[in-house]
């Protein structure tokens, strides 16, 4: 029998075995945010992937919450149309279920897309204002961030909700937040970008409010029945910084208000970290914030190997395991993984013949 292939409960919503595809930008949605024909051929792609997740890369959820001009948005109505007719068509045609992670990428917006090089857009070439827990600038860059006040934190988590509401009309299964990264919620729980000296600022407790807020005002806003994640950064790889230790009591704290899972990452606060990268390198955070705070943890970072992921989650070091690149190199992993651990995928019927070899070598091969 196979863990990683045996289904999992996250209250209502049953997942078919426990490989997930991981957010991953695609920076392929048109000039104002909204998902494009790209995003129906790639998570169509990941639908019929076997994996019994597929996530949708972050979405912002307000324009100065935008990382790149091909980001994907949900703040209007025609977002979400567009990521409607996606999700809906993926659902028509392969049994995955599906997730959004939604985000505010805080100080480190307004560069142009990956591939031109994520540089900075100054405002009188397009750029827009970014926005953090401290008119602190990310490294490297000279612009101040703006430090919302009190209405720029009403006005904050209330695009998170509205967007939070979207999500649940447009049917996605599961909801996650991004609190990792060095994005703006993980801006407030690192010491690194958090400098305030009011209520959202301080020890750990002041640092972590604000997410915890935010994550409260989007659980009530999300359907009871349907699961609600955070993506958290385990750690800075950065003296001073954000420890494992914080996120479990992060996780404590979450656990708390509904979250029925985290996903620890880790860095991007400071391109000075020191990160020490290897097969699994994050996992040992799952199974340590798992341990530590009772929640259910999704491993993810460089887990490729069937048997591998098969050994996290069957000693119980995380409940799921997340795969991006690994699974952008091979959308078939999960078939693969199947064969090599002895158990089964859904395939669609469409697919049989490449499956089954009786089927491969019949007759029916010449039509
Ligand atoms: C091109 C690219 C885009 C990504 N986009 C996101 C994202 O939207 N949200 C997120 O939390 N992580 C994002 N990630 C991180 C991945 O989800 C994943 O955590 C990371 O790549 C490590 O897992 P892997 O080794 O299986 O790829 C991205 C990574 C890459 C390489």
């Amino acid at each position: 029998m196979s863990y990683l292939f045996s289904p999992i409960q996250l209250r209502s919503l049953t997942l078919d075995n426990r490989i997930v595809y991981s957010p991953m930008g695609q920076y392929m949605a048109e000039d104002d945010g909204t998902a494009s024909d790209w995003h129906l051929i790639h998570l169509g792609m990941m639908s019929l992937s076997g994996a019994g997740l597929v996530f949708t890369e972050a979405a912002a959820v307000e324009p100065r919450g935008m990382h790149a001009p091909h980001g994907l948005a949900l703040w209007t109505d025609r977002h979400e149309a567009a990521l409607k007719r996606v999700i809906d068509s993926c659902r028509r045609y392969a049994p995955a279920k599906h997730a959004i992670q939604l985000w505010h990428v805080g100080r480190k917006g307004s560069v142009t897309d990956p591939w031109d090089g994520a540089k900075f857009i100054p405002p009188e070439q397009g750029g827009w204002p970014v926005v953090a827990a401290s008119p602190v600038p990310f490294q490297g860059r000279t612009d101040i961030p703006v430090s919302p006040d009190e209405d720029g934190l009403d006005a904050i988590e209330a695009s998170f909700v509205q967007a939070a509401q979207r999500a649940a009309r447009i049917g996605y299964d599961v909801l996650e937040l991004h609190c990792a990264h060095g994005y703006l919620l993980y801006s407030f729980l690192s010491p690194i970008s958090n400098k305030r000296n009011d209520r959202w600022g301080g020890d750990i407790g002041g640092r972590m409010s604000f997410p915890l807020r935010v994550f409260k005002a989007v659980r009530e806003a999300w359907p009871e029945d349907r699961p609600m994640g955070v993506r958290v950064s385990a750690t800075d790889w950065f003296p001073g910084g954000w420890t494992v230790e914080d996120a479990t009591t992060f996780a404590r704290e979450l656990k708390a208000l509904g979250c029925d899972y985290l996903t620890p990452s880790s860095g991007g606060s400071t391109p000075e970290q020191k990160i020490k990268m290897g097969p699994g390198y994050q996992a040992d955070f799952a199974a340590a914030i798992r341990a530590g705070s009772g929640i259910a943890t999704m491993a993810v970072g460089l887990i490729n190997d069937a048997r591998f992921a098969e050994y996290l989650v069957s000693t119980d070091k995380c409940d799921m395991v997340a795969l991006g690149r690994g699974l952008v190199e091979n959308p078939r992993w999960p078939w693969d993984a199947a064969k090599v651990l002895e158990a089964s995928v859904p395939h669609p019927k469409q697919y049989m013949r490449g499956e089954k070899p009786v089927w491969r070598y019949s007759s029916a091969t010449k039509r």
